[in-house]
């Protein structure tokens, strides 16, 4: 186990801890079946020490069909077989702890799968039984109920609403899904669930969790009613929601946050509590992290703002006020599985709303090598960035985005729910590569992969870049280093006076200077700690450099 609360070291470790996103589906396969596993994880943890980060989110690994990559759970409390058992599990969080790792557990309280017991007993208890209490059921629209209950779409396309067939065959109401089909929201204003959650907190509590990441946490909350909406989510970027929408960041969740917060402090070590949460602007965003609500939000302003100087500032300087103005440490992210990887994103003519991917016929593809270039600078600038970062497994690598994964390869149901075939998330899920020579590059002992990964993949694998002067990797590793010998994570921001198109800041006793011009620029006279890219006396455009102030 890591430090408990009694130990000064651990105080608030999340304050301004550096989080390394697991795909677990993506991470490392040991059985050989082309699907990412626990044991993988357990064999590679030590990857995660070398680089230096403080704590591993683990994203879905629990009981699932995967048509949503397990962020459709058929049981909380137990493994996929695909992903391993409850004893890997345990294996995994030991093999963290004694490396000095926090694990952080994905919690997925808006919608199980629709094979979970708790829905099937559902659909078996028949019409006004109890148990479709638990989800959101509603007679349909229009003669004899053949249209949805109200105009909500799904994110991943179509309807937001799918309609049953009764026991005895006759059309039955209509349940609702923000999600996929296969996905039912649970109806939180039933106390029933708010139970069923705070045992599956204390279940994943008791087996030595050290936190959650909860997965949509804007959206447990609907209007009474259901009224109708007018946002086509793939149009206009999805969960974002600006104010008094019928299911998106509802004053009503705060008090669920308020109660898995009591439910935390039952615990000792500071067990942490974190919400994906996609609410603007950021000072409505701040409510989530009150000091009787979760600990962090993610910072998912930062992370939609493009590569520009006067934007980048805005949204650090709102986001430390923001945060800050009511106790909380901001937290920055730049990559993750729903979105493109941000050596790619941010190189895109025009911004992409979250969840929607670059594929073959894609008119803007980003060319890698100055993608790389600009991503490295940004993430330079994340992780000196007072507060917490999480960073997105193989972005340390410099992974670029995949982009021409063949149509029938393709996973993410975006693809499949949408009349054009939408690209989806699938080209920034692609299994990581580990050895430039292995089978899969090393990421399956058979060379099996659940998404194909690019031949030009060799180069990124970790062990071509351990070591290596100049690698992205070994980027990741001093900066991390730095970042900790700094102080950078619970320092002060000060801005620097600054040209246009150039960032100029000092956070504990770093110098950030950053060239977003499009031309080099004199670097000034100071020791350089650290570059994210090759830099002469001068600071070339796309690059950030580390000085001692
Ligand atoms: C957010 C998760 O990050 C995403 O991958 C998932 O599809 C949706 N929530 C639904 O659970």
């Amino acid at each position: 186990m890591p430090n408990t609360s009694s130990d000064p070291v651990s105080v608030e470790w999340w304050r301004a801890a550096v989080i390394y996103q697991v795909y677990p589906r993506s991470f490392a396969d040991a059985s050989g079946d082309g699907v990412g596993d626990l044991p993988g994880i357990t064999s590679r943890l030590e990857h995660l020490a070398d680089l230096g980060v403080d704590a591993v989110w683990l994203s879905p690994f629990y009981r699932s069909p995967q048509n949503d990559a397990g962020y459709d759970v058929s049981d909380y409390c137990d493994v996929d077989p695909l992903l391993g058992t409850l004893d890997d599990a345990d294996a995994l969080i030991r093999r963290a702890h004694e490396l000095g790792l926090r694990v952080v557990v994905d919690v997925v309280p808006n919608h199980s799968s629709s094979e979970h017991k708790w829905f099937q007993e559902a659909l078996a208890a028949g019409p006004g039984a109890p148990e479709r209490d638990r989800y959101i059921f509603r007679e349909g629209r229009g003669l004899d109920g053949a249209k949805p209950p109200n105009n909500w779409l799904s994110m991943f396309g179509g309807p937001a609403w799918t309609r049953i067939t009764e026991a005895d065959g006759t059309p039955g109401p209509w349940y609702l899904h923000l999600f996929d089909t296969t996905q039912p929201d649970f109806d939180w204003t039933n106390p029933w669930v708010a139970d069923r959650f705070d045992e599956i907190l204390r279940f994943w509590f008791d087996r030595g969790a050290d936190g959650f990441r909860i997965d949509v946490a804007h959206g447990l909350a609907k209007a009474p009613g259901l009224p109708d909406v007018d946002v086509d989510p793939l149009r206009t970027g999805g969960e974002w929601a600006d104010d008094d929408h019928p299911y998106w960041s509802r004053d009503e969740v705060h008090d669920i946050w308020r109660r898995w917060r009591r439910v935390a402090e039952e615990y000792d070590g500071d067990r942490a509590l974190v919400a994906e949460a996609w609410v603007r602007p950021l000072n409505k965003m701040a409510l989530w992290v009150r000091p009787d609500e979760l600990h962090q939000a993610f910072n998912f302003g930062y992370l939609m703002a493009t590569w520009d100087a006067a934007e980048l500032r805005a949204v650090i300087d709102d986001s430390l006020a923001a945060f800050g103005g009511v106790g909380a440490p901001s937290t920055w992210v730049l990559s993750n599985h729903d979105t493109v990887r941000h050596p790619f994103r941010l190189s895109l003519k025009e911004p992409l709303p979250h969840g929607i991917g670059i594929g073959p016929n894609s008119p803007d593809r980003p060319d890698e090598a100055p993608a790389l270039a600009r991503g490295r600078a940004a993430t330079l600038v994340m992780l000196a960035l007072p507060g917490s970062a999480y960073v997105y497994q193989g972005e340390e690598l410099g992974l670029p985005e995949a982009i021409d994964i063949p149509d029938d390869a393709r996973q993410d149901p975006t693809f499949f729910s949408t009349p054009d075939g939408v690209y989806g998330r699938d080209g920034c899920r692609v299994p990581l590569p580990w050895e430039p020579d292995a089978p899969a590059f090393g990421f399956s002992p058979t060379g099996k992969s659940w998404l194909p990964q690019p031949a030009s993949w060799a180069e990124y694998a970790a062990a071509a870049q351990l070591g290596v002067e100049g690698s992205t990797l070994e980027m990741y590793k001093s900066a991390l280093t730095v970042r900790r010998e700094h102080g950078l994570g619970t320092g002060n921001i000060a801005w620097n006076e600054s040209i246009d198109d150039v960032l100029d800041f000092t956070v504990s006793d770093v110098r950030v200077v950053v060239n977003m011009s499009d031309e080099e620029i004199p670097l000034p006279h100071a020791e350089v700690l650290l570059a994210s890219g090759p830099i002469t006396d001068a600071l070339p455009h796309d690059t950030t450099v580390w000085l001692r102030a």
